[in-house]
């Protein structure tokens, strides 16, 4: 049967195993899986890992700082790398969502593969590939079948030349948890929703800015803390909010306002391929959306998405 003890001393073992005296480079990204994947490479290599956290400019407000600060906690040797303003004028004036996708990662590789180059002699890529993404990418791979381009699979190009180790490759996200916390990680970390890698850019209809990023992580942040707040945070498999690219009317004191829209998602599901909308309370969402629009400056008008998956995504983009 399996367990994460034994998952973990067999895997550690074949790392070891593998990976020698050899240096693994490895992308973080604030979530669950590759910061799971880095502890059990840590635990086998343990300096010999260079992990590289980059801050896109499109992460929840203050994540890249708080994150970073765990990982250095959890003893990883972590660069943080500020490539903001890279991502910024590469999306800027980009609409389309495939396109803004396609942007993101070539930056990233960009920024990567950069970055890379500073530690000498690495021989290995280490990933936090699981095992739904490799059959999600499988299954999208055909020509008219592409619905989403997930760029974090499929690895870097070739040019990198390095081998890619990938122990979560035959786990499920709840089974992944399960090792993230018997390593010890931080429940902040393992319990984290799932995030997009091309971040709050699919979130933001239209093109990119970082004063709607700005705007969309204060109302993002206002929602996921008082998810987390009430205890409902645990209670939904993913939430976050949509900045749509539409005014309306409101009314503020005497004043007629012409301002933004936002649009609130919750979503419970097992594994992202498909997803209920979540039945938050009334009294929440008037809370959240009174905090919202009295708070954030900008916004007047929030909306709940009441949607499932399928025919909707969880995403908007
Ligand atoms: P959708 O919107 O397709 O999302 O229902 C399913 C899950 O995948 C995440 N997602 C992405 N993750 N790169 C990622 O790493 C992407 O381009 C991407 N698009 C969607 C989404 O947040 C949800 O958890």
């Amino acid at each position: 049967d399996w367990t994460p003890d034994i998952f973990i001393e067999s895997t550690v073992a074949e790392l070891r195993e593998q990976i020698g005296n050899d240096k693994v480079i490895l992308g973080l990204s604030g979530g669950v899986d590759s910061s799971v994947a880095a502890m059990l490479i840590h635990q086998a290599i343990g300096k010999n890992l260079y992990c590289i956290f980059v801050d896109n400019g499109l992460l929840r407000k203050n994540e890249f700082e708080d994150v970073l600060h765990s990982y250095k906690d959890m003893g990883l040797n972590v660069k943080g790398v500020d490539a903001k303003d890279q991502f910024y004028s590469s999306l800027a004036g980009l609409t389309d969502p495939e396109a803004k996708r396609k942007a993101i990662g070539r930056v990233f590789i960009e920024v990567f593969d950069q970055e890379s180059h500073q530690v000498e002699d690495a021989k290995w890529l280490g990933q936090g590939t699981i095992y739904p993404d490799v059959i999600e990418s499988v299954s999208v791979k055909g020509p008219s079948a592409t619905i989403k381009s997930h760029h974090n699979v499929g690895g870097l190009p070739d040019f990198m030349k390095l081998k890619v180790v990938e122990p979560l490759k035959t786990l499920f996200k709840d089974e992944v948890r399960l090792v993230g916390k018997t390593l010890g990680i931080a429940d902040t970390i393992i319990g984290r929703h799932p995030f997009p890698g091309p971040g709050l850019a699919i979130r933001i209809l239209g093109d990119i800015t970082p004063e709607k990023v700005a705007i969309l992580q204060e109302v993002d942040h206002i929602f996921i803390s008082s998810l987390k707040r009430t205890g409902l945070y645990d209670q939904v498999w993913q939430a976050g909010a949509m900045l749509l690219p539409i005014q309306s009317v409101g009314v503020m004191g005497d004043e007629r306002t012409y301002e933004r829209v936002v649009a609130l998602r919750a979503v419970t599901s097992v594994d992202g391929m498909t997803a209920d909308w979540c039945h938050l309370p009334y009294e929440f969402l008037a809370d959240v959306s009174n905090e919202i629009i009295n708070k954030v400056r900008g916004v007047n008008r929030v909306v709940y998405d009441i949607s499932s998956k399928p025919p909707a995504t969880i995403e908007w983009e």
